[in-house]
């Protein structure tokens, strides 16, 4: 009996080993380990399955729309203090934290290398770390002590003069910030940092010691802004100002997107639109917006809508950080009342801060985008979020929040999604074309 019955129990350990097996290859992918290319960074979504910093439990899908438009409303004001101040001061290395990341890449820090994953953001320059010892940080560490490259800025270093508000401790040089309800205190400090498989030594950034408050980070900052101590800045003769990523989209979390630094792989067939420079924000990426369409229809939006004005910030940018576009109130009416005109006779309801919602199926028209010598035109991907049961869609955008200097266009993250997006800063141009990277 025992003789017949173990070639079966062999088979059925081999079989539950191999359904095992192929169970964790399943729910490996992605491959989370997968080491990044030349000058490629994977980039990932903060709901992916290789995030850290993913809910612990899945949100239902109302849940996470309006947890990303509650983030969106702080985010979008952040970036209108930010345009509204008066003061000529640049934003240095970690004036301003930004809490709500979209989109993350794997970096290594140090000797030996540590992992640490890194918020993407292109409105701001911070290059943050939460370092191990730091009282109130809540997630993965930078061991400074650990790296034999690693070194405290002093109080005399260059470096200590482009953060805001610096202050010694002791010999090193230290600085406080605010952000909202959080503060946040950090110490100067440089390591060789390695992105995809290039090499920056000496790498500047900011080590966080602690911090208080609700919004405080969860994890670095890579700020790919071009002011004083941003990476470009850092790594000017190794990446030139030039950089370009594709952001996969937020319905496919298992699927990574990539971040491309530096001129070479660029693509070359791709549409240009100037990049204009408020010389008092300086890490903001303004483009010069003149017209959307709906449809074939050019909407009638006051010109001052879109203008730029370095004197009151108005304009246009392009951000990553922002999940959905948000329009000054007289463009976004103009595009929504097209919008909903065109879709015809269907019940508009509202989902949070949509205001163009239905509950039966739609045609939508496509959106174009007019910039100077380049149209975007965003097919129904880029403008409509569906709910997981198909029972409701929106229109993904909003005007700007009422409480805020209303005077900034924010070309969202969303609305990027399956587009290499060029940021070719020496040339002060930006380039859009499509590409799946989902
Ligand atoms: C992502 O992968 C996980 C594990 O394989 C799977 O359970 C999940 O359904 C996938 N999600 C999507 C949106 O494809
Ligand atoms: C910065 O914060 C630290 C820790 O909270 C505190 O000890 C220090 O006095 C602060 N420095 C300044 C200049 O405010
Ligand atoms: C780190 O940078 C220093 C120069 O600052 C260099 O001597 C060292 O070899 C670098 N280490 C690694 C691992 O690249
Ligand atoms: C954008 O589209 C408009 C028509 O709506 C056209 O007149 C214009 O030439 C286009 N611009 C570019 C750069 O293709």
């Amino acid at each position: 009996m025992a003789v017949t019955l173990r070639p079966f129990s062999q088979l059925a350990i081999a079989l539950f080993l191999f359904v095992s097996f192929a169970q964790g290859l399943n729910q490996k992918y992605p491959r989370c380990d997968t080491p990044d290319q030349g000058s490629d960074l994977q980039v990932f979504h903060v709901f992916s399955p290789c995030s850290p910093f993913r809910p612990e439990k899945p949100l239902s899908w109302e849940e996470s729309v309006l947890q990303m438009q509650a983030k969106d409303q702080a985010r979008v004001q952040y970036l209108s203090s930010m345009v509204a101040r008066k003061s000529v001061v640049p934003i240095a290395s970690g004036r301003q934290i930004t809490q709500n990341p979209t989109y993350i890449v794997r970096t290594k820090i140090g000797t030996p290398a540590q992992t640490l994953l890194l918020a993407m953001d292109t409105s701001n320059d911070a290059a943050w770390v939460p370092c191990s010892g730091c009282v109130g940080c809540s997630s993965t560490l930078f061991a400074s002590e650990k790296s034999t490259s690693y070194k405290t800025l002093g109080c005399q270093a260059p470096q200590c003069k482009q953060v805001p508000n610096p202050s010694c401790n002791g010999p090193v040089c230290g600085f406080n910030i605010t952000y909202g309800s959080s503060s946040v205190a950090a110490n100067l400090g440089e390591d060789n940092i390695t992105l995809a498989t290039d090499s920056v030594p000496r790498y500047t950034f900011g080590c966080i010691q602690k911090a208080t408050g609700s919004s405080a980070p969860q994890q670095g900052l890579l700020g790919l802004g071009r002011g004083p101590l941003s990476l470009l800045s850092q790594t000017q003769n190794l990446y030139q100002s030039t950089f370009s990523y594709c952001l996969p989209s937020f319905k496919s979390p298992n699927f990574s997107g990539s971040l491309r630094l530096g001129p070479v792989g660029q693509p070359k067939r791709i549409k240009y639109t100037p990049l204009l420079k408020n010389p008092r924000r300086s890490s903001l990426y303004y483009v010069n917006l003149v017209a959307i369409r709906v449809g074939r229809k050019i909407v009638d939006i006051p010109p001052s809508a879109l203008a730029f004005n370095p004197t009151t910030g108005a304009g246009t940018v392009i951000d990553s950080g922002t999940v959905f576009t948000r329009l000054v109130t007289p463009a976004y009416e103009a595009v929504r009342n097209e919008f909903r005109r065109r879709v015809g006779s269907a019940v508009v309801t509202t989902l949070g801060g949509f205001d163009t919602c239905y509950s039966v199926p739609i045609v939508a028209p496509t959106i174009t985008f007019m910039f100077t010598g380049m149209n975007v035109s965003l097919p129904a991907d880029n403008l409509l979020i569906h709910s997981s049961v198909g029972s409701t869609t929106c229109l993904a955008m909003a005007a700007a929040p009422d409480n805020v200097n209303s005077v900034l266009n924010v070309i969202a993250n969303m609305q990027q999604q399956n587009h290499r997006v060029l940021f070719d800063v020496p040339n002060s141009r930006l380039g859009v074309a499509r590409e799946l990277c989902t």
